[in-house]
């Protein structure tokens, strides 16, 4: 209820009703976050009445500005919000033991069953996904946002799984975990999962009250192109690697980004307060390094070729340092190995 909404979130509440009248009024500062309520726009822009394309100019930015400034607000999350956003992790970690538990089910017939298999869990407890549950088998998880989730689920091969569940108060996680869809990897699917989790070990030192909000990206690069110098694959030095980006060839994307409401949260906050700002205590970002091998790239080994291996995790920076809000579900290739050992025997 509106009495409701507004003792939650401490906001003065109206019926959207009594908005034409409101607005109609007047009012000296008019502000809309757009694309909520298409029926709110139409409307402003009729009270606005702006008749020339100067006029609709400034409307825009000043709406713009809006949505600069609920972002930037959306930066530090405030206590409730961290219990929200922590809910929505215990919920997806149970969801993609799930997963685990019914690879055999999915051996038999596609990653349909996995995406459906999460979806319970997230309709149960949850609202929904936060996002499109990318279920990538095999070289499909060198595409980076399968969603289309109809290939087969191949023993031998390995599963992407990229999912999150939102919770009811629209908060959601997102996790990913690669895994041998055999319970067992090979030495090859090994050895580019043991780079990625060393990049995401790094990355997820390099979160910390203070630092800048690109150092945890830096520092999963580098232990990447280390690792891609190492194998042969590109021509060291490593600082020309880095220099140029050679290594954004099988990596693909960025180390991570602000999680909360959105599943890309803030990402229109002010530069300097986020791309260019430092981490502070409450905020909530995904560490997510990945290796990508396309099946079709005559530039690594044709044993690398199809391999696709993230690792994603949710970080609260803390006053000391942080906290893996996703640390219940298994990450070093062991732990996996492990984890699904015992969920598979369950099923
Ligand atoms: N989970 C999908 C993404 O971060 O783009
Ligand atoms: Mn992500």
């Amino acid at each position: 209820s509106l009495q409701e909404a507004s003792a939650l979130f401490g906001v003065a509440t109206a019926d959207v009703r009594t908005l034409p009248e409101a607005l109609r009024s007047g009012t000296t500062a008019l502000r809309v976050a757009r694309g909520h309520d298409a029926d709110v726009d139409a409307l402003v822009d009729e009270v606005r009445g702006d008749t020339d394309s100067e006029a609709r100019a400034k409307s825009a930015r000043l709406d713009c500005e809006l949505g600069v400034a609920l972002a930037d607000h959306r930066l530090v999350k405030d206590e409730w919000e961290v219990g929200q956003l922590q809910r929505a992790v215990d919920a997806t970690v149970r969801g993609f033991g799930d997963v685990a538990a019914a690879l055999p089910q999915a051996r038999d017939t596609s990653e349909r069953f996995v995406e459906g298999t999460f979806f319970l869990r997230a309709r149960v407890e949850g609202n929904d996904v936060g996002y499109g549950t990318i279920a990538a088998s095999g070289s499909n998880a060198t595409t980076l946002h399968w969603t289309r989730n109809d290939g087969a689920v191949r023993e031998g091969d390995l599963l992407l799984l990229d999912a999150g569940v939102e919770t009811t108060t629209l908060y959601t996680a997102d996790v990913t975990r690669t895994m041998p869809i055999s319970g067992t990897f090979t030495d090859l699917q090994r050895k580019v999962y043991d780079l990625v989790y060393a990049a995401q070990e790094a990355g997820i030192a390099a979160v910390a009250p203070g630092r800048p909000f690109g150092d945890f990206h830096k520092a999963a690069q580098r232990v990447l192109a280390e690792g891609l110098v190492e194998w042969g694959l590109l021509e060291g030095p490593v600082e020309r690697v880095l220099e140029l980006g050679l290594q954004r060839r099988y990596t693909l994307h960025g180390t991570g980004h602000m999680l909360g409401l959105d599943v890309h949260d803030c990402a229109v906050a002010r530069q300097e307060a986020h791309l260019y700002g430092e981490l502070e205590a409450g905020m909530v970002l995904t560490v997510e390094p990945g290796l990508y091998f396309q099946p079709d790239d005559l530039t690594v080994p044709e044993e690398l070729r199809g391999i696709g291996v993230r690792i994603e995790d949710d970080v609260l920076v803390t006053e000391e340092g942080r906290t893996v809000m996703s640390a219940a579900l298994p990450r070093s290739a062991a732990e996996v190995e492990a984890w699904l050992a015992e969920r598979l025997s369950r099923a």
